[in-house]
């Protein structure tokens, strides 16, 4: 008698890939006439001589394809320029915004100049995330602070400004990160600030719930954004074991925004969405 025994193929990444996971697949006017500020627009500048895009330039240029306007704001002008540059030469309305988010008097105003641009807001990206990379052992009240202020502080002032402003009916989304439930990356301020996204989202829903707003947080896996990929360079172990064998893209990250800001999620409230190919409920490739 034999034992029977499953041996998975070894399928090519290729598989796993869509014209939506590259960005390529024709929209739906699913925003149709929604105003959105997308805070953390740009995406930082790499080496690499073909950059892939980052998540806030994906989920900008994709709810614009799906008929939103869209204000851009940046810390850095030429990042959010070069998002709203690419926005209107498919034909898309964008406005870029300067400001840096850890300077938390800068937050207010900058929120009412993009509603004013915009004519209006009914929906909020807060995807502005830094990572310092020091080890518990090298962390100071300052590297720690600076961190919290960009990753968690400015999410809260800008959603609690922002409730004021909102329209009725309107979604709130804050990038988190897979790094909120492992400390694989030995990397705690990030990781306790992603993790406090976790319980800052909740929040916010329960503040926006008169009004019907929405807030929903995703916490992206490896995924090969110009930060994953200065992230890969200096470890580069980092994501041997990814599902399908390959990190994702923004534009998958793009596609998860679009349906929590869309009316389709319109009872999907205070959740967390693990973007991460089933990473963290134990799916892998055996390196
Ligand atoms: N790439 C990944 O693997 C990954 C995984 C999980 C979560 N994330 C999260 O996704 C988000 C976007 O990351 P990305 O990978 O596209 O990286 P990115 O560095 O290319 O983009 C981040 C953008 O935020 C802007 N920004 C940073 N600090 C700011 C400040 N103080 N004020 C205003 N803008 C500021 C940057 O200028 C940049 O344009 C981050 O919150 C990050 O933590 C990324």
């Amino acid at each position: 008698m034999s034992i029977a025994t499953y041996a998975p193929q070894r399928l090519d990444s290729s598989a796993s890939i869509h014209p939506e996971t590259l960005g390529k697949a024709p929209a739906h006017g699913r925003l149709k006439g929604r105003r959105i500020l997308v805070v953390g627009g740009g995406q930082r500048k790499v080496i690499d001589e073909n950059p892939p895009i980052g998540n806030g330039r994906a989920i900008s240029l994709l709810f614009a394809r799906e008929g939103a306007a869209i204000a851009c704001l940046d810390a850095v002008k030429e990042a959010a320029e070069d998002t709203c540059a690419q926005i209107k030469a498919e034909g898309g309305t964008a406005f870029p915004d300067v400001a840096d988010v850890a300077d938390a008097y800068a937050i207010g105003p900058a929120l009412e100049r993009c509603a004013k641009q915009l004519g209006g807001l009914d929906g909020l990206v807060l995807n502005a995330g830094i990572s310092r990379a020091f080890l518990l052992e090298n962390q100071t009240p300052e590297l720690w602070d600076e961190v919290f202020a960009v990753n968690v502080r400015s999410h809260m002032l800008f959603a609690q400004k922002a409730l004021n402003i909102l329209a009725a009916g309107s979604a709130i989304i804050l990038m988190s990160s897979l790094a909120s439930q492992r400390a694989g990356g030995r990397n705690p301020a990030y990781e306790s600030s992603k993790a406090a996204q976790l319980a800052l989202g909740r929040a916010i829903a329960r503040a926006g719930e008169p009004k019907g707003i929405r807030c929903n947080v995703i916490a992206p896996g490896f995924i090969d954004t110009p930060m994953g990929r200065d992230a890969s360079r200096k470890r580069a172990d980092r994501a041997l074991t990814v599902p399908f064998g390959r990190q994702g893209t923004g534009w998958e990250v793009a596609y998860a925004a679009l349906y929590l800001m869309s009316n389709e999620s319109s009872y999907v409230n205070a959740q967390t969405l693990f973007l991460d190919g089933g990473h963290l409920a134990g799916v892998q490739r055996d390196a």
